[in-house]
Parts: C-alpha cells; sequence; structure tokens
C-alpha cells in the first residue's frame, strides 16, 4: 500500500470509529427494545463494551441478573436519539404485562458499542406510580417527529427543559411553558386541571429544591429532551438523599409541551403516606 493510501486508510478508520450517525443509535434502541420484550439481556451484552457500565435506579447491577432477563410485554415504547453526546433514551410503559412497569433508560455509545446502560425502573410503590395511566395520558398526547421548518436547535430544547430545574431553585426564573402543557409523573398527569391550558404550573413548583448530577439527551428531530438526574426529598423515607429520576420534555418552538417523569424511590409510596401530592391533586379534581 502507496503511503498516502496507508494515511488515508488511517484516517478513514479513525473518523468511522468516532462518527456516531443517527441510525446507528436507532438501530441500537430497537434493538434494547426488542431484547427487553424478549428477556434476552445476552442480545445486549453482544452489543456492549466488555466493561459496560449497568446500573438500575443507580445502584450496579449485574445484567445477567437485572430487569434484561425478565420478558416484558409493552404497551409503548418511545426513544429519542442525541448524536452529539452519542447518547439514547428509552421510555418503556408496561401496563399489560402481569407485573407492570414503566422503565426509563439513558444509554451512551462508545466506538459503537454500549459502555453506560442506567435504568430507572418504577413499579408499584414508585412515586404516583400507574402503568395504565402512563399508557392512558401518552395515547392522548403527539410526540412526532417536528416539521423540519419548526425544529429548534439543540441549545434551545435543552435550555428550556433545564429551565425547568433551574426554576425549582429559583421562582425568578420563566419556564417557558407552552399552551397547553401537562405533566406526566408515574401514571398522574396535571392534564385534568387545565385539558387546554398550562397544567404545568397550576400543579405547583417547588423553589428551594435543587437537583444534582443533571446528564442530559437531546434529539432535535423528536424536539425531545431527557434529563437524568437526582431529586432529593423525592422520597420522604431517605431524608434529603437525591433519588433516581428522569424528566422527558417535548419542546416545540422553544416551549415545554408535555413532561413525563420516571421516579424511584427506596420505600414503596416513597414515604409520603399515601399523600403523593401530584396524585392527590389530579384525584380530587377528577372526583369534583
Ligand atoms: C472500559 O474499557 C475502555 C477500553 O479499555 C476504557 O477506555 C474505559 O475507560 C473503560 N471504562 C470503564 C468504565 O472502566
Ligand atoms: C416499539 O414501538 C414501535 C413503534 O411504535 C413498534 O413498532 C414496536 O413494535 C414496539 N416494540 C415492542 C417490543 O413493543
Ligand atoms: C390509574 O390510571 C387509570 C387511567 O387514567 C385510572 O382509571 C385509575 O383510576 C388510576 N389508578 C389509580 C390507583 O390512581
Ligand atoms: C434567579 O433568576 C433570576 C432571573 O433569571 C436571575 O436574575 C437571578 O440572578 C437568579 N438568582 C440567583 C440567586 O441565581
Ligand atoms: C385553562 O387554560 C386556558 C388557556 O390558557 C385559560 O384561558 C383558562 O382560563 C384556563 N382555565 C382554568 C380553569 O384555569
Ligand atoms: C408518614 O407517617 C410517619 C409515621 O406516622 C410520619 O413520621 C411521617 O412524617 C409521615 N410522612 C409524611 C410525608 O406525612
Amino acid at each position: 500500500m502507496a503511503l498516502s493510501a496507508l494515511i488515508g486508510f488511517l484516517l478513514l478508520s479513525a473518523s468511522a470509529s468516532a462518527h456516531c450517525t443517527r441510525e446507528l443509535l436507532i438501530e441500537i434502541t430497537d434493538k434494547y427494545v426488542a431484547a427487553q420484550a424478549a428477556g434476552a439481556f445476552g442480545d445486549i451484552v453482544e452489543l456492549s463494551t466488555p466493561n459496560v457500565t449497568y446500573t438500575e435506579n443507580e445502584v450496579p447491577v449485574d445484567i445477567t441478573k437485572g430487569v434484561l432477563t425478565e420478558p416484558i410485554q409493552m404497551d409503548h415504547n418511545r426513544s429519542i436519539h442525541d448524536t452529539v453526546e452519542c447518547a439514547t433514551f428509552t421510555e418503556i410503559i408496561a401496563a399489560s404485562n402481569p407485573h407492570q412497569y414503566v422503565i426509563g433508560t439513558r444509554m451512551i455509545v462508545t466506538d459503537h458499542k454500549i459502555s453506560l446502560i442506567e435504568s430507572i425502573v418504577t413499579d408499584q410503590g414508585d412515586w404516583a406510580f400507574n402503568a395504565t395511566g402512563y399508557e392512558y395520558w401518552n395515547s392522548l398526547e403527539n410526540w412526532d417527529p417536528i416539521p423540519e421548518d419548526k425544529r429548534d436547535t439543540r441549545e434551545v430544547i435543552q435550555t428550556s427543559g433545564n429551565a425547568y430545574f433551574e426554576r425549582f431553585k429559583n421562582e425568578s426564573v420563566v419556564v417557558p411553558f407552552g399552551v397547553p402543557c401537562s405533566r406526566l409523573e408515574g401514571g398522574a398527569s396535571t392534564a385534568p386541571l387545565n385539558m387546554t391550558g398550562d397544567s404545568c404550573t397550576l400543579a405547583g413548583l417547588p423553589s428551594t429544591l435543587v437537583v444534582t448530577n443533571r446528564r442530559f439527551v437531546v434529539d432535535e428531530v423528536m424536539g425531545v429532551v431527557d434529563i437524568f438526574l437526582g431529586f432529593p426529598g423525592l422520597d420522604r423515607s431517605q431524608g434529603q438523599t437525591p433519588m433516581p429520576d428522569s424528566h422527558m420534555f417535548r419542546i416545540e418552538e422553544g416551549k415545554i409541551r408535555y413532561i413525563h417523569t420516571v421516579s424511584s424511590c427506596v420505600e414503596a409510596g416513597c414515604g409520603f403516606n399515601g399523600t403523593i401530592p401530584t396524585s392527590r391533586r389530579v384525584n380530587r379534581i377528577r372526583h369534583n
């Protein structure tokens, strides 16, 4: 091989291994969803680096013993793909499965292999958990890809979603809520507070809460940012220890349209004695 050809070949392989495409990420989330549906954890091990980090609810778990070993009948799945961070997020709702789950999974891909899988695996007893409700409210929403001429930049999408958590610690921050806007937590939606308006604000927001360790996945095509974070005070039995949490924001023309949360507690009921704020408020409205 001539020297120039050799150099060309080396450059090509270097850029090919660093290159992260939407097609690759879609292939990986498709395989992840199929593997979870079949309980075929081996299919994911095959796609991963030998030293892949695998956690459930922020606890390191042996991937051959975790939730991926369980076949789960899904009612819905949705994935977003971030080619800049080479990261993905997948939402799985399993209301018809004998054991109901709502799962949020963030993955990072390094040189075409999955190097990190962190799942928030929620079921009965987690924050406002109701897989039937999650499926129902989600089915009323439109998360179609954003038409090309209406797409926001990744900066706008990330900043709009992140403003929500900036507001949590500072009441003066203006969050770009759209109209309508609704938040779906565990399966309880704020939508009944105002089906045509902004119920994201109506349901109440903290003003002295500092969430920790924010990790972003941004998809311009879907107009979505997912933020993984630690949520202090979510489980009252754990004091201010941050709990594993994911918030997925659908952004349309810079405004928040939907928020989906998946939040894991240590103790069933999250130490709230059956008084978790969101579900209580929504139920009260519904029964009026
Ligand atoms: C996994 O192995 C790769 C290649 O040897 C290394 O660069 C990386 O730091 C390792 N990751 C972890 C989490 O140990
Ligand atoms: C995941 O969602 C896609 C698109 O809605 C669907 O075609 C596919 O069958 C779903 N996969 C599973 C395992 O349910
Ligand atoms: C769960 O959601 C469904 C659908 O919205 C609702 O009918 C049901 O009452 C909810 N269950 C609880 C325990 O809130
Ligand atoms: C709170 O937010 C306002 C509006 O963005 C900003 O001007 C102010 O500096 C913030 N305060 C703190 C303590 O960060
Ligand atoms: C619901 O939202 C609409 C649109 O923002 C607003 O006009 C209306 O006053 C709201 N209704 C209630 C009951 O808050
Ligand atoms: C739940 O009940 C326990 C025992 O009565 C009490 O100590 C705790 O403060 C209650 N928590 C909340 C959030 O009401």
